[in-house]
């Protein structure tokens, strides 16, 4: 069973038919190319997936790929025409946030979330939007010093 979606990714419209089973990061990365959405666990719990939706941080491995119908998506290649991806980058780079790489496009994306919300994040706001998302490599205290350096 499939069924034909309407959708508009990193401000492209596209219509897709797309099986009922397939989630929303089987067709960024394997329909639609989009590689820079990662795939970690694969059930929603390291954030490594992370795009927006309608604006909202979601984890793209949980969601399946005709719940976007109607709704707007942005992935790590749509943020890297921005401003904003230009800066979180050097904060990043600043702060030796990045070792693999591997996190870092969830971790991107869910500092953009929170940048949508509120220009000035507190340490509560930041620990919250980056709440649940793993890295093996880098230690938490980097990635939040990162950000801080936004506000
Ligand atoms: S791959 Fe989606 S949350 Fe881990
Ligand atoms: S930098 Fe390697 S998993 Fe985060």
């Amino acid at each position: 069973m499939a069924k034909t979606i309407n959708t508009i990714i990193n401000n492209e419209k596209h219509e897709i038919e797309v099986p009922y089973q397939m989630s929303l990061l089987e067709l960024l990365r394997e329909e639609l190319n989009m590689t820079g959405t990662k795939e970690g666990c694969g059930n929603g719990e390291c954030g490594a997936c992370t795009v927006l939706l309608d604006d909202l941080p979601v984890r793209s491995c949980i969601i399946l790929a005709h719940e976007i119908d109607q709704k707007e998506v942005v992935t790590i290649e749509g943020l890297k025409n921005t401003g904003d991806y230009e800066k979180i980058k050097e904060v990043f780079m600043a702060e030796d946030a990045v070792q693999c790489g591997f996190c870092t496009p969830g971790f991107v994306m869910a500092v953009k979330a929170l940048l949508n919300r509120t220009k000035y994040p507190n340490d509560q706001d930041i620990k919250e939007a980056l709440g649940g998302h793993l890295c093996r490599c880098t230690g938490y205290e980097a990635i939040h010093k990162a950000v801080k350096r936004l506000v």
